[in-house]
């Protein structure tokens, strides 16, 4: 049997943790592909020399050339810049449609049965793109958000609450935006509703928190924007399909009807395994959720629409 491969389009900040995470998780050989010329490969070759200490076989290439991501079972893109303070997500809109249009040609070719999961921001547009340049079916397209946003929302309710993280469980859906959805309704501790221990008034502040969270760690950092988590967030994604584990994650993902929404990405449970996306999971929102779900969603379509604009242009 031979092991997997894991193509990382991007071998930046992410791209470069998420190469450490998987030789650390032990998912499968790695692939950095760059157009910076030693970047991919001096990340790849530090990594590689790590593997007798960390007790890793996996054997991590770093590239410029498409051709060695041949047969890849998953693709990660990152491709692309990152935001800086003062840029919103969307801000990065056309300078990294253009670098995604290339990627998906490189994909296309060389991977074309490989699970593309996507990072680049403005995410919710950005894995719309990936799908129509690639033309691959909408299971075997799907974006990360809501993973990290999710994570970012457990966080800040455990600290809260000076509880393990372990014992909250929450979800954000909609886009990955300023006014991406923290579903409080579902947010529990324990299995017992959040509002139960935490003021509403309160969680107003957190969820404004966790809409802000990237934002917050970009004014920190200044040259770039948040690295360790979404690397995290995507190598789950990445694991669950590789491990056929049929978990429920939050992500973006082509919807054809669910939720009332009709041809576009858009961060909602989904159950991942083998075939990819497998299924949208449908949950019941509150009246003010499902309004704040209609507010960013009329927010990714008016993002859709700037990128055709831009394309055209
Ligand atoms: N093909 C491949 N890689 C490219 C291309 C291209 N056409 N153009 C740029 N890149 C590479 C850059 O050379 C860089 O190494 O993409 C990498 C991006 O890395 P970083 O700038 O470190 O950005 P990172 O923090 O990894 O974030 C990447 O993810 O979360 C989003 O908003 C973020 O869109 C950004 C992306």
């Amino acid at each position: 049997m031979s092991r997997n491969k894991i193509a990382l389009i991007g071998a930046g900040n992410i791209g470069g943790t998420m190469a450490h995470l998987c030789a650390l998780k032990h998912l499968g050989d790695v692939v950095l592909y760059d157009v910076i010329d030693g970047l991919p490969q001096g990340k790849a070759l530090d990594l590689q020399q790590s593997a007798p200490i960390e007790n890793f076989d996996a054997e991590i290439v770093g590239t410029t050339k498409y051709d060695d991501i041949a047969g890849a079972d998953v693709c990660i893109i990152t491709a692309g810049i990152a935001r800086k303070p003062g840029m919103s997500r969307d801000d990065l809109l056309g300078t990294n449609a253009k670098i995604l249009t290339q990627v998906c040609d490189g994909i296309k070719k060389f991977a074309p049965k490989s699970f593309v999961i996507v990072i680049t921001n403005p995410l919710d547009a950005m894995v719309g793109l990936v799908k129509q340049k690639t033309g691959f079916p909408k299971n075997q397209v799907v974006g990360q958000s809501g993973i990290l946003d999710s994570s970012r929302y457990r966080t800040f309710i455990a600290q809260e609450l000076k509880v393990s993280v372990a014992s909250v469980s929450a979800m954000v859906m909609g886009g990955h935006g300023d006014d991406m959805v923290p579903v409080r309704s579902g947010c529990l501790v324990s299995g017992v509703p959040v509002e139960k221990f935490i003021p509403a008034q309160r969680l107003d502040e957190i969820e404004a928190r966790v809409r802000n969270a990237g934002g917050e760690i970009v004014a920190l950092l200044k040259t770039g924007s948040a690295f360790y988590s979404p690397a995290s967030a995507a190598v789950r994604m990445a694991e669950a399909y590789l491990k056929d584990k049929k978990e429920i994650l939050p992500c973006a993902a082509y919807l054809e009807g669910e939720y009332g929404v009709n041809g576009y990405y858009f961060g909602v449970p989904v159950m991942i395994g083998a075939g990819g996306v497998e299924k949208v999971i449908e949950v019941e929102l509150s009246q003010r959720e499902k309004q704040l779900f209609d507010v960013s969603l009329s927010h990714v379509k008016e993002l859709v629409a700037a990128m055709e604009r831009v394309q055209k242009a």
